[in-house]
């Protein structure tokens, strides 16, 4: 079977590009400040540290200003909360994103809760979260929407089709589930999220048109867990031996798979572009 590889490197350049003329039209001829994003990075964490260097890349690549906060390992709740504080106030910060994952001594939800909402570019406070499944306006985190956004640029029809997730985090395979699920276009796909306490997970793989695999193991799914011509989405990224893998074994499902996301330059592209899509979109809202 010939397998197509799904180029989120190359979506994102065109989005980047719609991106750009927007960020012209509706911002520098108004004489309207630039979209503006705030990072808060916590700690000396390897991958936390190259994601948020790839998202300040996009950033000078598009014109877009960001400001970053990079706190030590040991910084308190209380000075991580002040500075939730400070970005929720400030008129030239248009979203922000506290990078994840954090310091054990950190409670994750109370800091994500502190996040303005309308700031909320990532999409996981629980107010945005709650739009999002009850089919209401909000922000969508990046991930879920960049899935869609290149399912839907390769034509790849959702409605009707059996989804099934492996990895049920907030960031990746929960956010997704809502919105292949919802009665939305796009939407309507029968989806089943499996995760690690999930027994004989290939018994619901080898049933599924749509495979989107977020499970943080190198080289989890393997070509003898699909049914011929499925689609799959592979949105892990390591660093193994000098090589990147993802989480899906791109050689045992190269060649079953109809349609493929290649690690790196399928998913990875497209969740950037869309965390400053959100930007801008927070800079057009909220002015
Ligand atoms: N850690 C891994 N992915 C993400 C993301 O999309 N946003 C944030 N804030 N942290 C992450």
């Amino acid at each position: 079977m010939i397998t197509k590889l799904l180029d989120g490197r190359l979506l994102a350049k065109e989005i980047k590009n719609k991106i750009c003329k927007i960020i012209e039209k509706e911002i520098l001829n108004k004489k309207k400040r630039i979209p503006h994003l705030g990072i808060i990075l916590t700690g000396n964490n390897n991958s936390s540290i190259r994601y948020v260097n790839n998202k300040i890349k996009e950033c000078k690549n598009i014109g877009i200003k960001y400001s970053l906060v990079h706190l030590p390992i040991n910084t308190s709740e209380k000075k991580l909360l002040e500075t939730i504080k400070k970005m929720n106030k400030s008129p030239y910060i248009d979203g922000f994103i506290v990078q994840l994952p954090l310091e054990k001594h950190l409670d994750q939800n109370k800091i994500i809760l502190s996040i303005n909402p309308k700031k909320d570019v990532d999409g996981f406070h629980p107010e945005n979260f709650g739009k999002m499944a009850l089919n209401m306006k909000s922000f969508f985190p990046a991930t879920a929407l960049g899935i869609l956004t290149l399912l839907e640029k390769y034509k790849i029809q959702i409605s009707g089709k059996y989804t099934v997730i492996i990895g049920r985090s907030s960031i990746v395979g929960r956010p997704i589930s809502i919105l292949m699920s919802r009665k939305n276009n796009p939407g309507n796909s029968t989806v089943t999220l499996t995760h690690s306490k999930t027994p004989n997970i290939e018994f619901y793989t080898r049933q599924a048109d749509i495979i989107i695999v977020a499970v943080g193991i190198p080289n989890f799914l393997k070509g003898k867990m699909i049914k011929k011509g499925s689609i799959v989405i592979d949105v892990g990224i390591h660093n193994h031996e000098k090589k990147i893998l993802g989480d899906v074994d791109f050689h045992s499902v190269y060649g079953k798979a109809s349609y493929l996301t290649p690690v790196p330059g399928g998913i990875g592209p497209m969740t950037r572009i869309m965390l400053l899509k959100n930007t801008l979109k927070a800079a057009l809202n909220n002015r």
